[in-house]
């Protein structure tokens, strides 16, 4: 027997209810909003992910690489966005000048330590609004997140917002960190002491106690921000009040990719027992990705929600889902001679569009029941002995429990009263 590779799981069709479930509300919200949807590749070249300014751990460490047969770099793709820029540039979408809003639902692949929540195959649902800096945009993307967040019924959800300015702030807040950390240099964990060279940022988010009293005090990137990256922060949570959005600031908030510039948050779950992998949606704006990959400068904003989290979530707010999983008839019989029969009948009735099954196997009447059953099924078709001698079938409402034995020739009609 082969095992599915670690970090990895199947969504087995028990379990496809509640994907299609999030998917629905997914393609509600991004309609409304008026977002269309892109699809790119699940690898890229390698270059797409490991670009020069980008040196967070997810990209550098954790990405899936490899060379294909003609020596080509290539990366399965850690995360939507900067697939979608690269597809942006190729395709020139920046000449239209105009805004361009897109969503994805999509797989993405880290080799990061499997635990709940976090795997190495996972799905994400994600946007971008590439082409304009303005902050109603910002604001936009915030509350289409919110209320997305509300619309799957979840409430013990926070949106978490900061501003980590532009590239001059950011600069200046960077030096300050750094000056502060040295001094408590020995005492950081071997993460945070890579990071102070690499990706000083990045301590403020260590999960290691030792490096949270010591960041506790540390130089806050709010206190660093350029009048104009300031004034964008206010003019963004001006429209938020105007959309009337629940929201936190945190200050000590960053995020793990370094493509980020002005305003970034996060949707955070704040349900008992849920464990570390508590962020179920992060985003923000980006200057520089653009260009970087080849385009004219040009600002962008997004998000992206982790659609295993999201589940999860649900699942701990005991959220239910409807079924949607019906059959219109199950055609039930009582021996194998009657198949020829029973085949008839089940043709006669998907020619008229509707949604049959029967049991492939001959199993006993009671097996096929609980399989009828199972699968919702609206009526029974049962074909006895004397159903079968006589040209009938008698046809069964599985809510009303009642039932009439009738002539074939009548099943259409009487399949048509029983379904209205
Ligand atoms: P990210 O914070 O790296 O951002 O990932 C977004 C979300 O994906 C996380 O909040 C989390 O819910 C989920 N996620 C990440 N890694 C895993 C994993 N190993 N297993 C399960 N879920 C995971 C981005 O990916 C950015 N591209 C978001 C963005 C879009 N920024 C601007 N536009």
């Amino acid at each position: 027997m082969q095992n599915k590779v670690k970090g990895t799981y199947d969504i087995l069709p028990s379990e496809i209810k509640k994907w299609h479930f999030l998917e629905n509300k997914i393609r509600e919200i991004t309609k409304k909003y008026n977002y269309e949807e892109i699809r790119t590749p699940v690898f890229e070249y390698s270059p797409v992910f490991h670009r020069d300014g980008e040196l967070s751990d997810m990209v550098t460490k954790e990405t899936y690489n490899f060379l294909d047969k003609g020596n080509r770099e290539l990366t399965l793709k850690p995360e939507g966005t900067a697939g979608v820029i690269r597809s942006y540039v190729e395709n020139k979408l920046y000449a239209t000048n105009d805004l361009y809003k897109v969503y994805y639902i999509s797989n993405m692949y880290r080799y990061e330590r499997p635990q709940k929540g976090r795997y190495r195959e996972f799905r994400q649902f994600g946007l971008e609004a590439i082409g304009s800096k303005n902050a109603l945009i910002d604001a936009e993307v915030i509350k289409l997140s919110s209320e997305f967040i509300e619309s799957l019924g979840l409430k013990e959800v926070s949106v978490l917002i900061n501003s980590i300015g532009d590239d001059e702030s950011r600069k200046k807040y960077q030096k300050a960190l750094v000056n502060y950390l040295i001094p408590y240099i020995d005492e950081l964990s071997d993460d945070s002491k890579r990071r102070i060279n690499t990706n000083p940022l990045r301590i403020l988010d260590s999960k290691d106690k030792n490096d949270q009293k010591i960041i506790k005090d540390a130089p806050k990137p709010i206190d660093y921000l350029s009048k104009e990256s300031r004034n964008y922060l206010e003019e963004v949570l001006n429209y938020l009040k105007i959309f009337n959005v629940n929201y936190e600031l945190d200050n000590k908030l960053v995020r793990g990719l370094d493509y980020y510039s002005e305003v970034v948050f996060e949707v955070k779950a704040n349900i008992k027992n849920f464990g570390a992998q508590n962020i179920l949606g992060g985003g923000g704006r980006y200057e520089n990705l653009v260009s970087e990959l080849g385009g004219p400068k040009t600002s962008a904003i997004g998000i992206a929600f982790g659609m295993e989290r999201l589940l999860l979530a649900l699942e701990y707010e005991e959220i239910v889902f409807e079924d949607e999983d019906y059959l219109d008839s199950y055609i039930i019989t009582f021996d194998k001679k009657f198949n020829n029969y029973a085949a008839t009948i089940l043709n006669q009735l998907r020619n008229n569009n509707y949604l049959v099954d029967l049991d492939y196997n001959n199993r006993s009447f009671k097996a096929q029941l609980r399989r009828a059953l199972n699968k919702n099924s609206k009526t029974l078709i049962i074909i006895g002995e004397d159903e079968y001698n006589n040209n009938q079938v008698t046809l069964k409402n599985t809510k009303s429990e009642e039932q009439v034995t009738i002539p074939i020739k009548d099943l259409l009609n009487h399949l048509k009263e029983e379904l209205k």
